[in-house]
């Protein structure tokens, strides 16, 4: 049984207007990649070859141009779609089919993820045991962003979905690991007070039951919500820098897919030549070196 994860990419992408009038915001270039490649590389390093797409109906056949069906990767990639943006927590009930009886991940398409130590984390067998685990880290201003609420002995007791007087500094990342009664706890949400179907009632729901795992990022692991300008900019930049300082490539899924064993060395070296000519190919050579 191979592993399963979403990629949610649908979402109205109204903070980086006009930039996403046309095109979806997890096209956009991070760098020298499409935004979706660095989601969608976390969930490999996690072990996931089995991944749904889930996008808006104008935006899907870009994603399939781009992915396809996944072979070329040595993976199944399939695709639902959203109607509307009614919420992260709306996935799991678009995905009913696709999760069948199995744990799944969720990974928000506009969050990349970069760090040694968040590799290990990604391998933890505890990932795909019973209940779910969320990850958290310290951030400048947590109110955008589900916060970690902890009672004096430092135990969590709630989160909170973008709270105007933030307890903590701890924002829930946009990468979930949940068991397979994720389906039934989303079919039971009512949309919230901003009218949607909220990823943080569902964490709550495991809170209350005692199956919620609250892991938080060390400092080494760096984390972009890259849905602003700002964001994106220095998301770019992160990675040209970390790219040009190491040798190594973030988020190039064809060189994750070499590492997993999921395609060959020879399939490795006709991607490279097939993106000779705008130097990706090259960089992912220079990455195996
Ligand atoms: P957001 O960034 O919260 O929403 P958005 O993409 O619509 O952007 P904006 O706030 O600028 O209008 O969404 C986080 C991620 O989840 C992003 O990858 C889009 C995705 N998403 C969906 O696919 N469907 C949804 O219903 C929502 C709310 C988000």
């Amino acid at each position: 049984m191979s592993k399963k994860g979403i990629i949610l990419s649908g979402g109205t992408g109204t903070r980086l207007f006009p930039l996403t009038k046309a095109v979806s915001k997890q096209l956009l270039p991070v760098y020298d990649k499409p935004m979706i490649y660095y989601p969608l590389s976390i969930l490999m390093k996690a072990g996931i070859s089995e991944v749904l797409i889930i996008s808006t109906p104008d935006d899907m056949p870009k994603f399939k141009k781009l992915l396809g069906d996944g072979t070329r990767l040595g993976m199944e990639i399939t695709y639902t779609i959203q109607e509307n943006p009614s919420g992260i927590g709306e996935a799991f009930i678009l995905a009913e089919d696709f999760i069948g009886k199995d744990p799944v991940a969720l990974i928000l398409g506009d969050n990349i993820f970069h760090g040694s130590s968040m590799d290990k984390l990604l391998i933890d067998p505890q990932l795909d045991g019973p209940g779910a685990t969320v990850f958290a880290i310290e951030v400048d201003a947590p109110e955008k962003y589900g916060v970690v609420h902890k009672d004096s002995s430092g135990k969590v007791i709630k989160l909170l979905e973008k709270p105007k007087n933030p307890p903590t500094n701890l924002a829930v990342t946009g990468l979930y690991f949940y068991d397979n009664k994720v389906v039934d706890i989303a079919k039971t949400l009512r949309p919230s007070a901003r009218g949607e179907y909220e990823i943080t009632d569902i964490n709550n729901v495991y809170l209350e039951r005692g199956e919620l795992s609250v892991s938080v990022f060390e400092k080494g692991v760096t984390w972009f919500d890259a849905g602003g300008f700002d964001a994106l900019y220095k998301a770019a930049t992160f990675v040209k820098d970390e790219q040009n300082s190491t040798g190594n490539m973030i988020g190039a899924i064809e060189l994750v897919a070499y590492q997993n064993g999921w395609i060959s060395k020879q399939d490795l070296d006709d991607m490279c030549i097939h993106y000779h000519n705008s130097g990706y190919g090259g960089k992912i050579a220079c990455s195996l070196l």
